[in-house]
C-alpha cells in the first residue's frame, strides 16, 4: 500500500496538465484501477485483516483523491496566471490612431456647393422626399396631362383603398422646394435646396435615387444676366479654376420661361477633364426665369417680383470633379471605394481654406 501511495502521489505532483491527471485518476481509482482491485481483495481476507486493510485502503483512496483535486486547482491557477501575464495591457498608454471613416463624396460636394452659394448670400432650404402631387407637379406648372409627368419616370406612393386624392410621389426633382420656400419666406428670397430625388431609371449614369441642388433667387429686378454671373462664379469656385466659358442653350421647362440648359467649356485631353479650356462642352444644369404661374402658385405677385431658378445634379458634378466613372458605385457602400474616394472627416470645405484639399 505504501508503494501505491508513493507511486501515485509522485505521479500526481509531476503531472503537467489536466488530461494526465484524469488518466491517473482512472489508473488508480477507476473501475479497473489499481486501488479498486485492492478493494476487491478485501472480500477474500479474514475479518481481522480486513479490519486494518479496509480503513487503510479507504484512507489511501481519499488521499489520492485530494491530491488530484489540489493538483487540478494548482494547474488551473497557473494557467490563469500565464494568461494574465500574456494578455496584460497597460491601460494608461495613450490610444493608437486608427483608420477613420470617410465623408462620402456626395456629402462633401453638397457641402462644397453650399459653401459657394452661402458666400453669395443664398441660404439652405430643405423639403420632404415624399412629396404631394401638387408641389412636385401642379405648382410647378406641370398639370395632370402634361407630358413632363411621363418623362420623369415617377415613383408613386400607394393610397389606401377609397382614398381618391392623387397619389403622393417620391419627388422627381428638388424644384418643389422652390414653392415651399417661397410660401414660407415670401419675396425677396435667395435659397439653395440640396437633397435626394427619385426616378425609375438605372444604368451607368442613372440610379433610381440621386441628388440635386436647386437654386432660387427672387427680387424686384433679377435677370438672366444675374443668373449667368452667379453660375460663372459658381463654376469657377467649384472647379477651382480662374476662368470659365459658359454657354446658354435654349431649352424648355414648364416652370421657367425662358429656359436654358447651361454648358461649360472643357477638354477631355488624356482622359481627364479640364474646365475652362478646349473645344468640348459639358452640360451641367437646367435653368431659367421662374414662370409667373409658379410665383402665383407660391402666392408671390408676378407683377412685382421675378427671378431665376436652376437645378443641378450633385452626383454628376461630383463625378466630373473627382473623376468617378460609374454613378452606381456611389451607392454600393464598397469600403475600398469609400476609402479611395471619401474625404477626411475634418476636411470641411470652406472658400478660404480651399474646397477640395
Ligand atoms: N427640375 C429640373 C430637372 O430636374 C431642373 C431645373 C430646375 C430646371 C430649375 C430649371 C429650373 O430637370
Amino acid at each position: 500500500m505504501d508503494d501505491l501511495k508513493s507511486k501515485y502521489l509522485g505521479l500526481i505532483s509531476g503531472a503537467s496538465d489536466e488530461a494526465t491527471l484524469e488518466d491517473l485518476r482512472v489508473q488508480a481509482l477507476g473501475k479497473k484501477g489499481e486501488i479498486s482491485a485492492q478493494m476487491r481483495e478485501l472480500g477474500r481476507m479474514s475479518p481481522e485483516e480486513r479490519q486494518t486493510a479496509g480503513p487503510a485502503l479507504n484512507a489511501l483512496k481519499d488521499e489520492i483523491n485530494s491530491a488530484l483535486i489540489a493538483k487540478k486547482t494548482a494547474l488551473g491557477d497557473a494557467a490563469l496566471d500565464e494568461r494574465l501575464r500574456s494578455e496584460w495591457l497597460d491601460v494608461t498608454l495613450p490610444g493608437r490612431t486608427r483608420r477613420q471613416g470617410t465623408i462620402h463624396p456626395i456629402s462633401q460636394v453638397t457641402e462644397e456647393v453650399s459653401a459657394i452659394f452661402a458666400d453669395m448670400g443664398f441660404s439652405v432650404a430643405e423639403g420632404p422626399q415624399v412629396e404631394s402631387d401638387w408641389y412636385n407637379f401642379d405648382a410647378l406648372n406641370i398639370p395632370g396631362h402634361h407630358p413632363a409627368r411621363a418623362e420623369m419616370d415617377t415613383f408613386y406612393m400607394a393610397r389606401a383603398a377609397g382614398d381618391d386624392r392623387p397619389p403622393a410621389v417620391l419627388r422627381t426633382h428638388t424644384s418643389p422646394v422652390q414653392i415651399r420656400s417661397m410660401e414660407a419666406q415670401g419675396a425677396p428670397i435667395r435659397v439653395i435646396c440640396p437633397g435626394r430625388v427619385y426616378r425609375a431609371d438605372y444604368d451607368q449614369t442613372h440610379t433610381p435615387m440621386f441628388h440635386q441642388i436647386e437654386g432660387l433667387a427672387i427680387d424686384k429686378a433679377i435677370s438672366m444676366a444675374n443668373l449667368k454671373w452667379v453660375l460663372e462664379e459658381f463654376v469657377k469656385s467649384y472647379f477651382e479654376v480662374d476662368t470659365v466659358d459658359i454657354r446658354f442653350r435654349a431649352s424648355h421647362f414648364p416652370f421657367t420661361e425662358p429656359s436654358a440648359e447651361v454648358d461649360i467649356r472643357c477638354s477631355w485631353e488624356g482622359g481627364t477633364l479640364k474646365v475652362g479650356e478646349g473645344d468640348d462642352w459639358l452640360e451641367i444644369l437646367g435653368s431659367g426665369m421662374v414662370h409667373p404661374k409658379v410665383l402665383q402658385a407660391a402666392r408671390i405677385d408676378p407683377t412685382q417680383w421675378q427671378g431665376f431658378a436652376f437645378g443641378m445634379g450633385i452626383d454628376r458634378i461630383a463625378m466630373l470633379k473627382y473623376g468617378i466613372p460609374d454613378l452606381r458605385a456611389f451607392f454600393d457602400s464598397d469600403l475600398r471605394w469609400l476609402r479611395h474616394y471619401g474625404f477626411a472627416a475634418l476636411d470641411v470645405p470652406t472658400l478660404h481654406a480651399g474646397l477640395s484639399r
